[in-house]
């Protein structure tokens, strides 16, 4: 069976193209809060895929000063205003040397030996290094409000690389080089999933697009089976606000504050569109059966049992503690279909790699179910 694990590593590579909505940041709530007298200059490794330009743009509206260190490859036209220093983290980061920075986020550190290079570099640059890991790094999701001490999973042949086959255990190992590097001076973020404009994934975006079409639609598993999404503009805002503080250590990233059913998120998102749309609940065994793949084939959704019967509830406290806040998933769902629909892609591309199930197999199961007389 396919794993949240499996999408995060394809996801990982940003097979998608789109373009991002020009504009401010907006205000939610909890960011009014002046800035720091002082602007951050802060060094960005990535910065133009997903998550990235939420924060350089979040780092904006709060009157730092980005740099932005990649290889030039995504969205290359992004922030032609921002400094750019152009290499390759793997091999080549001379482009960094002789400059400093208030800190560092590292957004795009997957392999131990990569994310060594520049934590062990920069540590003489700079005062403080946040990295951003995953929710994936536990070794599973079997305890509900799993916390930041939960146990992490073991990297079982010590000199992959393969970031497919081992994306969680690598990312544990490349925390640690981050705490070796800034014994004292760390911040490391283990989002849940993550969503909102310019998410290249598309598992959320799935949902969106097939309410919005209307109709009868599959809702997997059990009306309350937990589900979490963070808007990538809360986490970015709220990351900004940690780097102003300079607060450290490890903090889940994940959302709402309280826990989201599976029925709460589907209604919530029928609640920004107009469509006719009508949910037919299909329970687990059935799907499963039938080999629909939790998380890729109905995105998001995973049934909590074993392994998972924590998923949807890693825990936020610290999170929240340190000062995290959400605006409604309405707000989000609302802005990321507009952007979807500002991207002019169709959802069923032949070119784009979707989640989901597609239009005919959706029918085909419903089709299937009712003959089941349920
Ligand atoms: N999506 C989720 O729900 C989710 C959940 C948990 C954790 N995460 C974490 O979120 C991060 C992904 O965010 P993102 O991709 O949206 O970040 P991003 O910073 O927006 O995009 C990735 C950046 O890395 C740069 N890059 C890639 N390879 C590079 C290299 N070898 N040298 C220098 N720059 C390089 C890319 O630019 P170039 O291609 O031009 O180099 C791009 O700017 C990852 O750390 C992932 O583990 C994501």
């Amino acid at each position: 069976m396919a794993t949240r694990r499996d999408f995060l590593k394809v996801t990982a590579a940003g097979t998608a193209s789109f373009s991002l909505p020009a504009g401010k940041v907006s205000a939610p709530l909890g960011w009014g809060v002046p800035a720091r007298k002082a602007p951050l200059r802060i060094l960005f490794i990535g910065g133009t895929g997903f998550i990235g330009p939420h924060m350089v743009r979040a780092a904006q509206a709060r009157g730092h000063i980005p740099t932005i260190f990649n290889r030039g490859k995504t969205h290359p036209g992004l922030f032609p205003e921002v400094e750019r220093l152009l290499g390759d983290r793997d091999g080549g980061l001379d482009v960094l040397k002789g400059r400093t920075w208030d800190c560092v986020v590292d957004t795009s550190g997957y392999v131990p030996r990569v994310v060594r290079a520049s934590a062990q570099m920069l540590k003489a640059q700079a005062k403080h290094y946040l990295f951003i890991s995953t929710g994936d790094v536990y070794k599973d999701l079997a305890v509900e409000n799993l916390d930041e001490d939960y146990d992490k999973a073991v990297l079982p042949e010590p000199t992959s690389e393969d970031t497919r086959k081992y994306y969680g255990p690598l990312k544990v190992v490349c925390e640690q080089e981050v705490r070796n590097a800034f014994p004292e001076s760390h911040t490391i973020i283990r989002p849940g999933w993550i969503v909102g404009p310019g998410d290249n994934a598309h598992l959320f975006t799935y949902w969106l697009v097939r309410i919005d079409r209307g109709g009868e639609v599959i809702a997997p598993g059990d009306p309350t089976d937990p589900v979490q999404v963070i808007d990538a503009r809360d986490m970015a805002e709220w990351i900004v606000r940690m780097l102003e503080n300079r607060t450290t250590g490890a903090f889940n990233a994940t959302g709402p504050g309280s826990r989201l059913s599976m029925a709460e998120f589907l209604y919530g998102i029928r609640g920004i569109t107009t469509s006719d749309v009508r949910f037919s609940w299909v329970p687990t065994p059935f799907l499963l059966e039938r080999k629909i793949r939790p998380w890729s084939d109905m995105p998001i959704w995973y049934p909590p049992i074993g392994d998972h019967k924590g998923n949807g509830l890693i825990s936020p406290k610290r999170a929240i503690a340190a000062g995290l806040t959400y605006r409604p998933l309405a707000d989000t769902a609302r802005d990321t279909l507009q952007w979807f629909k500002s991207t002019g892609e169709a959802w069923e591309s032949t070119t784009a790699r979707r989640p989901g199930l597609t239009a005919a197999r959706e029918a085909e199961l419903l089709a299937e179910w009712h003959k089941t007389g349920r």
